[in-house]
């Protein structure tokens, strides 16, 4: 079987480069071209030295030439990992292009432009016109652990800090474990800011401190809420902290809960487990989850306690990998009927 020719949209940004390392190791999908919005013509490996070896000739392709091979591919993988705001109106573009000409990309969206299910709503958060609002009924936006039936040709991925919270908070009140009100801390990675330098995410700064964010007023929140909805069937209330950590790559999530009826930490240890047995890229221990044990992988690893009122549930993932390029290429393997976790099995380095 010949492999699926793949297209990544966002360039020189972080999430795009993760993606061409992953696209680099995968044995189905290979890598058709890479659209820059600033840079087209340049070399790939000029963006990303750390991916010379893969991809020593690569050059970064125009809009232009992006539909040129859309034309051509009958059914391309499209990975889409361009700022929000911008995604919604490259996407809508190159799928009509596609369409004119017969052919049925599926695209994973990594940016926040697919994850409403409604214009209203993404606008009431973002504050400016969805880019393609007749777009938004193709799109699923879910943790693929939280997902076992896709009836979309498209998906949203829910994002970094999203998934690394969801993966905690949807077993708790899927198994009607808690109250629905959630109170979140998760700290991240300055990578998450993504590649353009700010005041915030600047190293002097950020180096050897950590602060919090946008407390209880965080724009993820909302989706966040939407996405526990969907998968759980419970309407929570999450109030969500977030926090700049001192470190490049890494989510840590606690999520606190008061407890529906007493529970001791083995059994919520056990009904997490048996939640995620079929999921193996997410893991229960009884130990509390470190950054180190998942970083640059697309494993996210859960640990719980309890005190027999409350719980506490400690969640971590890579926020480029399982929260935004490894996630989106799980999905695109379920869109393509691959295996899952097909690609995405290599360990963490462990020492980073
Ligand atoms: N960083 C994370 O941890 C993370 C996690 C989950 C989701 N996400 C989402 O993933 C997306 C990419 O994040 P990132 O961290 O990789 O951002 P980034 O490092 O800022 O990169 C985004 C890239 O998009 C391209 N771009 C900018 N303006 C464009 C335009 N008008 N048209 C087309 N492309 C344009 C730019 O590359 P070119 O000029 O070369 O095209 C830019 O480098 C965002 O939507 C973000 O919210 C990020």
């Amino acid at each position: 079987m010949s492999r699926v020719p793949t297209i990544v949209l966002g360039g020189t940004g972080y999430v795009a480069g993760e993606l061409l390392r992953l696209i680099a190791a995968h044995p189905q999908l290979q890598l058709e071209g890479i659209m820059s919005d600033g840079s087209p013509g340049e070399l790939v490996a000029r963006a990303f030295p750390h991916l010379a070896p893969l991809y020593p000739d690569e050059q970064f392709k125009s809009q232009a030439q992006i539909e040129a091979l859309l034309r051509q591919e009958r059914a391309p993988a499209i990975l889409a990992a361009a700022p929000h705001g911008v995604s919604a109106r490259l996407i809508d573009a190159l799928l009509t292009t596609a369409e004119k000409a017969g052919n049925a990309p599926r695209v994973v969206d990594i940016s926040a432009d697919f994850r409403y299910a409604t214009a209203p709503a993404y606008e009431a958060v973002y504050g400016h016109p969805h880019g393609a609002p007749a777009r938004i009924g193709q799109f699923t936006c879910a943790v693929p652990e939280h997902l076992r039936e896709l009836t979309t040709p498209h998906v949203a991925h829910p994002g970094c800090f999203a998934t690394t919270i969801l993966l905690a908070a949807v077993p708790l009140l899927a198994l009607d474990l808690v109250e629905p009100q959630l109170f979140v801390a998760a700290t991240t990675g300055s990578t998450g800011s993504g590649r353009k330098p700010v005041e915030g995410t600047h190293h002097p700064l950020r180096h050897g401190d950590l602060y919090a964010y946008n407390a209880l007023t965080h724009r993820h929140t909302a989706e966040i809420a939407a996405c526990a909805l969907a998968a759980s069937g419970v309407a929570a209330h999450f109030a969500f902290v977030p926090h700049s950590g001192p470190y490049a790559r890494g989510i840590h999530a606690t999520v606190q809960a008061v407890l529906r009826r007493p529970l001791d930490t083995a059994t919520l240890l056990a009904r997490l487990t048996d939640f995620y047995a079929h999921s193996p890229l997410v893991q229960v221990g009884d130990s509390p989850p470190r950054l180190k044990e998942i970083v640059a992988s697309c494993y996210a690893r859960l640990s719980a306690v309890s005190d027999g009122q409350t719980l506490a549930v400690m969640s971590v993932a890579d926020n480029l990998n399982k929260g935004a390029a490894g996630g989106a290429l799980q999905w695109m393997n379920r869109l393509q009927g691959f295996p899952e976790t097909m690609g995405l099995t290599a360990a963490a380095p462990g020492w980073t």
